[in-house]
């Protein structure tokens, strides 16, 4: 298979680092492009930002030229983080001009016409992408991934769609790599809990509903469930934290649910794409795991662990999941999202 040349848009920002990080070494991609904001447009990107990542800038990148953010020599396949100030009308002039813009940025998420991807959940959702083309007169696609908490649900309610999810109400502990840097002031986290993340709610309700509905009809059709979401910022650095409680239409037993979980497999698993956990829900049955600190970093930081699973004396059950929010809830998401538009077609 011939290699990829790929770009990074908002490269010099948070989530710019850990798609520069996760992209290093990969077996498809060939990261030679990084673009940003005029601010940092013809540095050096070891002079265009400060590393906050844990080990050393990746010395490939650290040389790479920071480009403004206007289509002209970007490569084809962009993946783009950045600031959702700007994201809306930079995406759509790169697939204006025939990019394929894989974005973690919240602006075109909910557009009727672009895919919220999880390639094990919804892949089929990707077929919306000519009707995306025809609509906008594009040659390129713009695709997204989930916000980060909404990933790590939607993938652990996605094996019980299968029993009708009539409602879900769930409660974050998010972590504090997820609000970027500098993040929450340390007074106000140190020893302390945030109840409040500006629009995370809303988010994980609304994208939730997107992400397990139907594509029927050249259309996406949300799931027809009730779902209520509180986040809140904890003192964790990596991995977020949902309580799920779950009501469902037929009456699964509690076997039937961990079978169901457990030995959910999806597309990118089938096709082994190179940054698909073999298994992409891992199901513990210890009885105070998962946890941030002992579980988000394995698998790669790809994998979505449940745990706890149990009768709910409100809806019909209850668990715990737990996911790496800046890989499988940031880059790592929108990498895999790549690697099955590539192996599905789509950059042909
Ligand atoms: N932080 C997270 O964990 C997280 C998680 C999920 C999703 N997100 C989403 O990912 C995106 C990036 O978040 P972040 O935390 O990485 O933000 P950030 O650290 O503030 O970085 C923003 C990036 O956008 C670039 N940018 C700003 N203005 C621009 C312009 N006019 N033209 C082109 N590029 C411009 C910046 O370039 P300069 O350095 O040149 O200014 C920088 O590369 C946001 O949409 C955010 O909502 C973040």
């Amino acid at each position: 298979m011939q290699r990829i040349e790929v770009g990074v848009l908002g490269a010099t920002g948070m989530v710019g680092q850990h798609f520069i990080r996760f992209l290093e070494g990969h077996p498809w991609f060939d990261l030679t492009w990084l673009g940003a904001s005029d601010r940092s447009a013809g540095k050096k990107y070891t002079d265009a930002t400060t590393w906050r990542l844990d080990g050393t800038l990746p010395p490939h990148a650290a040389g790479l030229r920071v480009e403004e953010s206007k289509p002209g020599n970007a490569p084809r396949l962009l993946f783009s983080a950045m600031d959702a100030s700007v994201a809306t009308e930079i995406e759509q002039a790169f697939a204006s001009a025939g990019h394929i813009v894989v974005s973690n940025s919240r602006n075109h998420r909910m557009d009727e016409d672009v895919p919220l991807l999880i390639p094990e959940v919804n892949p089929e959702h990707l077929q919306i992408i000519p009707s995306q083309q025809r609509k906008r007169g594009w040659k390129g696609m713009i695709v997204t991934n989930p916000n980060c908490s909404t990933i790590v649900m939607a993938l652990a309610l996605a094996p019980l769609k299968q029993y009708g999810i009539t409602r879900v109400v769930a409660t974050t502990l998010q972590a504090l790599s997820g609000a970027g840097y500098p993040g929450v002031a340390s007074m106000d986290i140190n020893g302390n809990v945030v109840p409040f993340i500006g629009g995370e709610e809303e988010k994980m309700q609304q994208e939730t509903q997107k992400i397990l509905g139907d594509y029927r009809a050249d259309a996406i059709h949300p799931l027809d469930a009730r779902v209520s979401a509180h986040c809140n910022r904890v003192p964790v650095v990596d991995g977020h934290t949902v309580t799920v409680s779950v009501e469902l239409k037929d009456k699964p037993d509690e076997a039937a649910l961990l079978t169901a979980l457990s030995g959910f497999r999806g597309v990118p698993q089938r096709k082994n794409l190179p940054s698909a956990p073999p298994n992409p829900i891992i199901c513990m049955t210890e009885k105070d795991r998962p946890q941030p600190r002992r579980d988000a970093e394995r698998e790669n930081g790809m994998a979505v662990f449940v745990g706890r699973l149990r009768p709910c004396p409100v809806f019909d059950y209850k668990f715990i999941a737990l996911g790496h929010n800046t890989i499988r809830g940031a880059a790592g998401a929108a990498v895999l999202n790549a690697e099955l538009m590539c192996s599905e077609g789509l950059l042909d």
